[in-house]
């Protein structure tokens, strides 16, 4: 099976497994304040990290890989989407346009179509520096994600079974390119000591992709005789995972996402110490049932409702937001408690 149809098959199965939405956010809690002394006008979204700007703690997070033109009109379609937001956007991974010349226009659309817009590029932690330099130019991106999906590999039929040296190349990549890298999972969340070690190769930021949204390990079982249904549930939920960045060892910036699906879960996961959150099949499910019009609008919503509730909890801006007080309940405090967060 080509790279390009394995890709499509992935945007199908995603859509149709859905997300499971046991990601931990109903474990977050907010302390009500009666006397919340802000004027909604005042409230301020961007987002400082590090050396990028986001206008919006929003991002579009990584979904069209492969190649082909299906793969060009979603990433188009998606950068319109960035443009008239000012929100950023991931691409799905390069490695097909890497390997095979014709499939970069599916990916330079992007740069093309949002020109000013903050993008970020994508590969596999198999990527070499030298791939890493190409897939960055081929955007202009503003950073570069690697993602880690080992997981999702061992599901695949036609997967990589050799995982090692993961750290060193990451750790080459970082030492030899001129953007902030981003190392992000896929959905199955990341834990305090590989935080703590992508920090100790100088990785700028995680992308904690946790358990309890789009489901890999469900999306490739589908594309399996023999099915490893032991890894469906396996997995850091999401905010788990935020509480596993926090309480790491690490000087490291951390994006939250795995299963957002409204303001309210972004409003935790920045209180729980993110910089900004990544959607992703939510996105594409709004994308592909109801077009490019209906995603912008979701955005704006999302924008507006997150406004609404920094007013209610007197949070000016992201900072102030961070400093809120939470009250953690259910599986996320056992899990807290067992792992030594107090
Ligand atoms: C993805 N995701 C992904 N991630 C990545 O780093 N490179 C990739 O090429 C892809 N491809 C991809 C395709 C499709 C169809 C989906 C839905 C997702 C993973 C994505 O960026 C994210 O980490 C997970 O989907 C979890 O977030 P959501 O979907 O629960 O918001």
């Amino acid at each position: 099976m080509s790279r390009a149809t394995r890709k499509l098959d992935h945007i199908q199965h995603a859509l149709s497994t859905g997300q499971d939405l046991t990601h931990g956010f109903e474990d977050i809690m907010f302390v009500h304040n009666s006397l919340p002394e802000v004027n909604l006008e005042h409230i301020n979204l961007s987002s400082q990290i590090g050396e990028l700007t986001l206008s919006s703690p929003i991002f579009i997070n990584a979904m069209t890989g492969g190649g082909g033109e299906k793969t060009r009109l979603i990433n188009e379609q998606l950068a319109e989407v960035a443009a008239q937001t000012g929100i950023g956007m991931a691409v799905g991974s390069q490695m097909a346009a890497l390997r095979e010349e014709k499939q970069c226009q599916s990916f330079q659309v992007v740069r093309k179509t949002n020109p000013k817009g903050v993008i970020f590029a994508n590969l596999g932690s198999e990527a070499t520096v030298e791939q890493a330099k190409q897939a960055v130019d081929m955007l202009e991106a503003n950073a570069l994600q690697i993602h880690v999906n080992v997981i999702q590999e061992l599901v695949m039929p036609e997967g990589d079974r050799d995982f090692t040296h993961m750290v060193s190349r990451i750790e080459k990549i970082v030492d030899r390119i001129e953007v902030p890298v981003i190392v992000k999972e896929v959905g199955f969340g990341m834990s305090k000591e590989t935080v703590e070690t992508l920090a100790s190769v100088g990785v700028f930021a995680v992308d904690v992709g946790g358990f309890g949204g789009t489901n890999f390990s469900k999306v490739e079982n589908e594309r399996r005789q023999r099915r490893l249904d032991f890894f469906d549930n396996w997995g850091i939920t999401t905010t788990s995972s935020l509480l596993e960045a926090l309480y790491a060892n690490a000087n490291i910036h951390v994006f939250a996402s795995g299963g957002l699906q409204n303001a309210l879960d972004l409003a935790k996961s920045i209180a729980l110490g993110a910089s900004a959150g990544g959607f992703a099949g939510n996105f594409l499910r709004i994308l592909i049932d109801k077009g490019q019009e209906a995603l912008i609008d979701e955005v704006l919503q999302l924008e507006e409702d997150f406004r609404y509730i920094l007013t209610a909890l007197q949070a000016l801006n992201l900072q102030d937001l961070r400093q809120k007080p939470l009250v953690i309940c259910g599986d996320t405090y056992h899990w807290a408690t067992q792992r030594g967060f107090d």
